[in-house]
């Protein structure tokens, strides 16, 4: 497609459900002209949950991450548009939300590393990655 067009994959985490601020969130993606093309909410089995953190097993903060990620419902969404890869990720901010510019999803919504409200697929290869674990090809 023309313009680089791409998708990624987001996770607005259990914490955006949980403080009712999914639909903020998304208006933010659509404002800026990212298209939804697909989108549910669902609870991560563990097994997902390992599938998409597969790339942290081992570290430190691994357990208490698939803990997390597993601890309620996440709306996952597949988001398309020019640069859409970078775009989120400049969107959602740095990881830490104590680094995280004021403007950044993270950075206006976070509070602590472990709880920071959303995910998006850092490139085009974890992208493809991703979606095929959240959405069939329909
Ligand atoms: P990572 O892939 O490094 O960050 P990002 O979500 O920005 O791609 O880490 C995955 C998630 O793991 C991160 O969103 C929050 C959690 N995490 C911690 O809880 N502690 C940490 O020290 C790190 C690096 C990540
Ligand atoms: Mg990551």
């Amino acid at each position: 497609m023309e313009n680089n067009y791409e998708s990624t994959l987001v996770l607005l985490k259990p914490d955006a459900v949980r403080r009712k601020v999914c639909g903020e969130i998304i208006a933010r993606f659509e404002r800026k002209g990212l298209t939804i093309s697909a989108m549910k909410l669902l609870t991560l089995t563990p097994e997902m949950a390992a599938e998409h953190y597969a790339e942290h097993k081992g570290k430190p903060f691994y357990l208490g991450l698939i803990e997390f990620i597993t601890s309620g419902p996440v709306v996952a969404l597949v988001l398309t548009g020019p640069n859409a890869v970078k775009m989120v990720r400049n969107m959602m901010g740095a990881t830490d939300p104590a680094n995280a510019a004021p403007g950044t999803i993270r950075g206006d919504y976070a509070a602590i590393m472990s709880k920071n409200i959303v995910h998006g697929s850092d490139s085009i290869a974890s992208a493809e990655k991703e979606i095929a674990i959240y959405f069939t090809e329909q």
